[in-house]
């Protein structure tokens, strides 16, 4: 029997630890604030914006959201992030990507105050995570990791291989597992033979954004499958990988409910954890 890997249950499991360091951020007249900016109008972020609100208010932490026109300049966005870093009362940044093409979304994300940076993309949270000191990380990765150990998976010495090489999700993906002491593989869209790579994976991370990319025959018997995919084919969400593929895993994450309700909880943590620093 496959165990399923709950991120709903886990996530549960974070708000209350939330829930108390709320409360006694509250009796210090604290209470954490993110700001959310959203620019465009792409569907999905709308979606992914009104979940993290939902959830935000759900805990009582404040959330502003910011939405800006699609054909809002560099300047005025970058000018839009500068006043929330200098603003003494909001704790977190999170500019929704994707930006639209004329803005440089790399340049934008440098812009946010490294302490305020909830997402953990700019580039001196990333380095810290790579040294493995303490800092903001990405937030999909984060609560990947955090599922694992709600669910006592001991990774040491276990072959991970890592489908997909983003910023967001492949690249920070594989630094936490490397430092949760496994041998990790990188795989990618130029990867050449890719089954001899997945099926001989202890735990498979697929995060390439095609629905049912990962078959039955891709994976290894009793291997620990991590879905990151989020495809949505005819109103209905879908993973990266088969449902039939799931029958021969030891343990995986169902869609939804798998990995999403994880990468929420990751970023009302940081966003406590960085009122928390306002103590300092
Ligand atoms: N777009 C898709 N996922 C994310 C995320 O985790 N953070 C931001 N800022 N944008 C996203």
């Amino acid at each position: 029997m496959t165990i399923l890997l709950d991120g709903k249950k886990c996530a549960q499991h974070v708000y209350q630890q939330l829930t108390q360091q709320i409360e006694q951020l509250k009796e210090e007249n604290i209470i954490p604030h993110l700001a959310v900016i959203i620019v465009g109008d792409n569907q999905a972020s709308k979606i992914y914006v009104r979940n993290k609100q939902r959830i935000a208010e759900q805990l009582k932490i404040k959330s502003t959201t910011i939405a800006l026109d699609g054909d809002v300049s560099e300047e005025h966005l970058a000018h839009v992030i500068e006043q929330l870093n200098s603003d003494a009362d909001i704790d977190g940044i999170l500019l929704q990507c994707p930006l639209p093409e004329h803005i440089d979304t790399q340049k934008m994300l440098n812009l946010i105050k490294p302490t305020k940076d909830v997402d953990g993309f700019h580039p001196l949270n990333i380095g810290k995570m790579v040294l493995g000191q303490q800092g903001m990380k990405p937030c999909t990765p984060a609560g990947i990791m955090e599922l694992l150990r709600f669910y006592n998976v001991n990774l040491t010495g276990k072959h991970a291989v890592v489908i997909g090489r983003s910023n967001i999700v492949g690249k920070p993906m594989a630094q936490l597992l490397l430092q949760a002491n496994a041998t990790v593989t990188i795989c990618h869209s130029q990867t050449k033979h890719l089954r001899h790579h997945t099926s001989q994976a202890d735990v498979l991370v697929v995060a390439v954004g095609q629905s049912e990319f990962i078959q039955k025959e891709d994976i290894k018997e009793d291997a620990i499958v991590i879905d990151v995919g989020m495809n949505r084919i005819n109103d209905k969400l879908t993973g990266d990988v088969s449902h039939h593929s799931l029958e021969k895993a030891a343990m995986a994450t169902p869609v939804p409910g798998g990995v999403g309700p994880m990468t929420i909880a990751m970023l009302m943590k940081q966003t406590v954890m960085a009122a928390q620093n306002r103590r300092k």
